[in-house]
């Protein structure tokens, strides 16, 4: 009987494997989709023999977690699922998984090794007929099953292994700017994953696998809430949800943090100021954040946007970024907690001609350095202006020698497509974290300044973050491809010298199949699929060109008028008249260059070494300037343009030759969604040429294609957004079913371009 039950198994799995190619798949497995491997295939042996048994000395809710994370992975791909057992013998073909002081370690004489890879490190050797995955923590044992699991994931074979691995930033963090009533600022996948509204009730399975997603690639913290906060998150009405959340999160060692209100102990605290120097104020704070670890005794601190458009901060009592980051750390401190204090801040001057949004971090935190408290750290935008496709580095990291500085990355596309486009972040991420900022010298990269390797920072920690992308759209991210930004942001914040390529292959194996017929070709999509955005929408050093509500389409048209704030509009960053375009950041110029150190400084500070993908972020051009291929500026921004839009038609050509290779449902979903972005790439392509046109009357070149609309058209047309927006004024469109997803069965032909103007 016990036979046949176990033929009848193997059966029905045989047939999934044979199936899997056709079958239904939502994506909602994100990177944990662990499809069934062919007998047939010689790995599948290999993998067998090598995961029969799952040995473990010391029990803990995060071996518990690598335990069934491999066992569930073993028993999909392998049709097998190993016996666990507690025990210090392990028989021939076990996984070990052991730390502290379990008995494996000293056996193996791994103690050593392992001293130097620190909490979160570990160390995978095959030795004795068993693979072992050692950890100082129980932590470092769950990413090393992890790394296995990928590894069979990737059809890597697992004979001799030896590997260690150390993460470089010590907290690797999502910001989800989700908000109380489940909308999510610049989110387009739906509402909140955090259900506030059902909470502590009902607890959503999804929670589990969030934190599965994370540990998989090495993320081990997250704030739940905005950073434009609602006080009512430190209210013990919401503590008693946020502490269920910890609770699910922490044996995947994921760390939950706050985003806190500066005005919290007036507006929460009945208190009649929230001056950071008073001593109620000081001791209310003391007192809630005792209040918070009594929930989550491993909760890890707060993350403040303080006096940043429109938000409270110390400076509304004439008080600084120290006095109010000090004072929330000495209130964390006891707990072993930090704070991350934001540095987007940018107060416009009106009375300064050569105001420059750019500069304003660096004016208002370098005369801090020093002073904050040694559990600040500073969180800084990779770019000076706001997320924008393509920015120089922000000129702050190496700048403060004295102060920890963290890395914000933008995973949610909030300036690149959002949910509609097909833009794979790595390559973007890659140029800062690459870029040498010569702070120390040459080699001094985003990444070595972040990480403490220029100015070791006494008793701070290292981070880096990421503005997360979920909501409760099925595939968690509303495009296919969007999970990708949120694995590789989790891969780079624990080794940032992964290559793009190699990040992306991993992703696509793992996510849709290991076809090298599908790898190869989509691997080459994703990687091209950046430059495409930024060609299509804008090339050349152009930024910050947006419609200014939605931050979707072009909105190059849009004039600075009195009462605007010029900082908000486009015409304040293209500058373009009939001579020139772009904004003069040199000595001669707003002067941002000099925040550079030499030889970057020089570098950006003149036309001829400036970078050509950042030209008129830094300077103000001739439309006639010869670029090094010859051409006109002009001329040469008509062509990145209309090579932007055709990368998207290839885009389409590419996936279109793939049906069959996976399933339908998502094969369907992103092609429907690659024509959208081609059609908005035409949008932003007719549009910006026809507007600039229409400035400096300049014929387009003959050999590129013609605009086939007005401007006048393009200038009206409003795309539908699938965002759950909550940015006052910007456009709330419902999901297009109750989950936000687009379901592939029901998807329409996109709409014809253009659409009628809205009325
Ligand atoms: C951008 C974004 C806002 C967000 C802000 C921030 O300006 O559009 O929605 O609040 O960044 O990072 O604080």
């Amino acid at each position: 009987m016990k036979n046949l039950l176990k033929g009848a198994v193997t059966g029905v799995w045989l047939l999934l494997i044979g199936m899997s190619a056709a079958f239904a798949n939502d994506g909602s497995k994100l990177w944990l989709d662990y499809q069934p491997i062919a007998a047939s295939d010689a790995l599948h042996g290999e993998y067998a023999a090598a995961v029969k048994a799952i040995s473990y000395q010391t029990s803990t809710p995060t071996i518990a977690a690598a335990v069934e994370e491999l066992q569930l992975a073993a028993r999909t791909m392998l049709g097998q699922t190993p016996t666990a057992a507690r025990s210090t013998r392990a028989a021939a073909g076990s996984v070990v998984l052991a730390f502290g002081r379990d008995r494996a370690i000293s056996s193996l004489k791994a103690a050593k090794e392992l001293a130097a890879l620190g909490k979160d490190g570990y160390l995978i050797r095959t030795a004795n007929g068993n693979i072992y995955v050692l950890g100082n923590t129980d932590k470092g044992v769950l990413y090393g099953t992890f790394h296995l699991i990928r590894l069979m994931q990737t059809r890597r074979s697992l004979a001799a292994l030896d590997i260690t691995e150390k993460p470089a930033f010590d907290v690797r963090i999502l910001n989800h700017w989700d908000n109380l009533n489940r909308s999510s600022e610049r989110g387009y996948a739906g509402p909140s994953i955090w259900e506030w509204d059902k909470l502590p009730d009902t607890v959503s399975t999804r929670y589990k696998d969030y934190a599965r997603a994370n540990a998989a690639v090495g993320i081990n913290a997250t704030v739940l809430n905005n950073v434009n906060a609602n006080a009512a998150f430190i209210t013990p009405e919401y503590l008693e949800k946020v502490k269920i959340v910890a609770d699910i999160l922490r044996p995947y060692g994921v760390r939950v943090y706050l985003s806190l209100n500066f005005n919290a102990p007036v507006s929460i605290g009945g208190l009649a100021t929230s001056d950071p120097l008073d001593a109620g104020v000081r001791q209310w704070w003391k007192d809630k954040t005792k209040e918070i670890y009594s929930y989550i005794p491993d909760f890890g601190g707060f993350l403040v946007k303080a006096n940043s458009e429109g938000q409270p901060g110390p400076q509304d009592y004439g008080r600084s970024h120290v006095d109010g980051a000090n004072m929330l750390a000495a209130a964390v401190k006891p707990f072993g907690g930090i704070v991350m204090w934001r540095a987007f801040v940018y107060t416009v001057d009106a009375g300064d001609p050569m105001y420059d949004r750019a500069k304003q971090a660096y004016l208002e935190f370098m005369p801090f350095d020093g002073q904050f408290a040694d559990n600040v750290i500073i969180q800084v935008k990779n770019g000076p202006i706001d997320f924008q496709p393509r920015e120089p580095i922000t000129s702050l990291f190496g700048a403060m020698t004295k102060t920890p500085l963290m890395i914000e990355f933008q995973v949610t596309q909030e300036y690149l497509g959002h949910s509609i486009q097909l833009v794979y972040l790595a390559p973007m991420w890659k140029e800062v974290l690459d870029q040498d900022t010569y702070a120390g010298g040459p080699g001094s990269t985003g990444a070595a300044v972040t990480e403490g390797k220029v100015y070791p920072f006494a008793g701070g920690v290292s981070a880096i973050s990421g503005v997360a992308n979920t909501g409760t759209d099925a595939n968690w991210t509303g495009h296919i491809f969007a999970q990708s930004n949120w694995y590789s942001f989790g891969r780079l914040a624990w080794n940032p010298e992964l290559t793009s390529a190699g990040i992306a292959g991993e992703w696509i194996r793992m996510t849709f199949t290991n076809d090298p017929g599908f790898v190869a070709p989509v691997e080459q999509m994703m990687l091209a699929s950046h430059e495409a955005s930024v060609n299509y929408m804008q090339p050349l050093g152009l930024h910050h060109i947006f419609a200014s509500s939605g931050h979707y389409g072009p909105g190059v048209w849009e004039r600075i008028r009195p009462g605007t704030r010029p900082d908000w509009v486009p015409e304040y960053y293209h500058r373009a008249d009939s001579l020139a375009v772009g904004f003069d950041r040199t000595v001669k110029g707003t002067d941002y260059v000099s925040q550079y150190f030499s030889p970057l400084k020089e570098t950006y500070n003149n036309i001829e070494t400036t970078p050509e993908n950042m030209l008129l972020f830094f300077h103000r051009v001739p439309w006639d300037y010869r670029m090094k291929n010859g051409r006109t500026l002009w001329d040469e921004m008509c062509y990145k343009y209309t090579e932007g839009l055709d990368a998207t038609r290839e885009f389409q050509k590419t996936w279109d030759r793939l049906e069959g290779r996976i399933d339908a449902e998502r094969f369907k979903e992103v092609q429907y969604k690659l024509r959208e972005q081609t059609r908005d790439a035409i949008w932003w392509r007719d549009g910006v040429l026809l507007y600039f046109q229409s400035i400096n009357k300049l014929p387009i070149p003959y050999e590129l294609e013609r605009p086939i609309n007005s401007l006048e058209v393009l200038m009206n047309h409003r795309q539908r957004m699938s965002s759950t927006s909550a940015v006052p004024g910007a456009p709330r469109v419902e999901p297009t079913s109750p989950m936000g997803i687009v379901q592939p069965s029901r998807i329409p032909p996109p709409p014809p371009f253009p659409q009628r103007p809205r009325q």
